[in-house]
């Protein structure tokens, strides 16, 4: 076949030039002409030909709402996360760090399938099958029936696809296929897009769930797969401090569940394990309370899981510094200068770290309460109280606001053991949950007087 030439159009105007250019000859954009293949190489000639006959249209209540028919993956976490399991047309984009442990759960979840009776595929582009198998048999997947595919070619792999008719496969990575079709790098924006379009095409519609596999942090450092997370029905997040062994699968964007759902999974010697009481790992196990922690519940999903906050107060240079692990750095700045204001609590000339113990990722304004309790316990070097929890937000006029499900939150520490617990007034529970003691307060400094009294 003989190749046309392709275009480079831009994502900004939508221009087009014969060759690639750094400033859109249209617009003048820089940076944004992509390759793109140019309709005449595509099968269907004819633009017009699908204005020639109008297609039917259908009332919406007269469509049969069939309920999607879904395959759990045998990981009890990844389930979770995934509303359920594998819907069949479905295509999941998994996304994180290198070496957080993609490969080895998606091995490990095809491998599970595959012994309930699934039909699986992996398709691997970084490495070969020689070394899939080795981490199979590292992962004790002994004899595991998980049909691999050494292959980065497009056109081999959707030929594959259809040849071998898979109930589920998975694509590692999708950065590593490219299509003969555009000349351009595998990786680069152009390539992981179109490739991304053709296999979202063929699980629509041949029915196999596609598993997308992308290296990006979540800031999207990494050019390519952001572009992705339109065309996929289901995003998921795999994070996790790579020094700690716990790793958090978390659903950005799911076409067929809740979002913001997670999964936590610990990394052994042989694989990942779900974790099934994650508040265990969030808490640093103190004999003693220590000042400058204090435990909060914050919601993820549906899930309450008792996080500790860590403070440490010290002297600073001229030009103190505010650091936050785990925390929004501007929330920090932002709750310091509440606590000067309304409850005269000054750190101007103190350095101030804050951390979320466990390299969990806090981002509701529920932890606000507690970050300013660890904070005042550093500064004034007095621990909070043993059992003690706190959770709220904090607004800039000092209110304390309550948190969604603030119920279910106070019931998750008491089933823990958390025996006192400071949360805003509209979260106070109506019936007494045994063994805690609630101090519903409305403001920050109500806050720190009831901890001042507790201490
Ligand atoms: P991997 O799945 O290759 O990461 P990704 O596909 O996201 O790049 O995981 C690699 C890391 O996981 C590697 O540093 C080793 C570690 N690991 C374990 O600790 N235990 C195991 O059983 C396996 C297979 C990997
Ligand atoms: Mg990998």
């Amino acid at each position: 076949m003989a190749k046309e030439k392709n275009v480079y159009s831009c994502t900004e105007c939508g221009g087009t030039s014969s060759k690639w250019l750094g400033k859109c000859p249209a617009c003048g954009a820089w940076n944004t002409l992509i390759e793109t293949v140019i309709a005449s190489t595509l099968p269907n000639k004819n633009r017009f030909a699908a204005l020639t006959k109008g297609a039917e249209i259908t009332a919406l209540g007269d469509i049969e709402a069939t309920s999607m028919a879904r395959t759990p993956t045998g990981l009890e976490e990844l389930d979770r996360v995934l509303g359920g399991g594998m819907v069949e047309g479905g295509v999941v984009l998994i996304g994180g760090d290198p070496g957080i442990g993609k490969s080895t759960l998606l091995l490990q979840a095809l491998d599970a399938l595959q012994r309930s009776g699934q039909n699986t595929l992996y398709v691997t582009g970084e490495e070969s099958g020689a070394q899939v198998a080795l981490r199979a048999r590292r992962l004790g997947l002994d004899n595991s029936q998980v049909k691999v595919l050494a292959e980065i070619q497009l056109e081999k792999i959707l030929a594959t696809l259809a040849a071998a008719r898979p109930d589920i496969a998975v694509i590692d990575s999708i950065q590593t296929v490219y299509s003969e079709q555009l000349t351009s790098a595998p990786g680069s924006v152009a390539q992981v897009r179109e490739c991304a379009a053709h296999l979202t095409r063929a699980a629509k519609a041949s029915g196999v769930c596609i598993v997308l596999v992308g290296h990006v942090t979540k800031e999207g450092a990494l050019a390519g797969p952001r572009v992705l997370e339109h065309m996929v029905d289901t995003v998921l997040y795999f994070e996790g401090d790579t020094h700690s062994s716990f790793r958090l699968v978390r659903a950005i964007k799911n076409r067929f569940g809740a979002v913001n759902e997670i999964g936590v999974f610990a990394m052994t010697e042989r694989g990942l394990k779900g974790v099934s009481n994650p508040s265990a790992i969030f808490l640093s196990q103190h004999e003693e309370p220590v000042s400058g922690s204090c435990v909060m519940v914050t919601l993820e999903g549906t899930r309450p899981m008792l996080v500790e906050i860590q403070a440490l107060v010290d002297s600073g240079g001229p030009s103190p510094r505010r650091l936050s692990v785990g925390l929004d750095k501007d929330r920090l700045a932002m709750l310091l200068a509440v606590l000067h204001r309304h409850a005269g609590v000054a750190c101007m000339d103190q350095d101030v770290f804050v951390n979320a113990v466990g390299g969990v990722r806090i981002s509701e304004p529920a932890a606000d309460l507690a970050v300013m309790l660890a904070i005042t316990s550093s500064l004034r070097g007095k621990p909070l109280p043993k059992g003690f929890i706190a959770f709220g937000e904090v607004g800039l006029a000092g209110e304390v606001r309550p948190a969604p499900r603030g119920q279910e939150r106070l019931k998750e520490a008491a089933k823990l053991g958390f025996s006192s617990a400071v949360v805003p007034k509209a979260n106070a529970p109506r019936k007494p949950i045994e063994g805690l003691t609630i101090h519903a307060v409305d403001r920050v400094e109500q806050a720190l007087d009831v901890v001042r009294g507790l201490t």
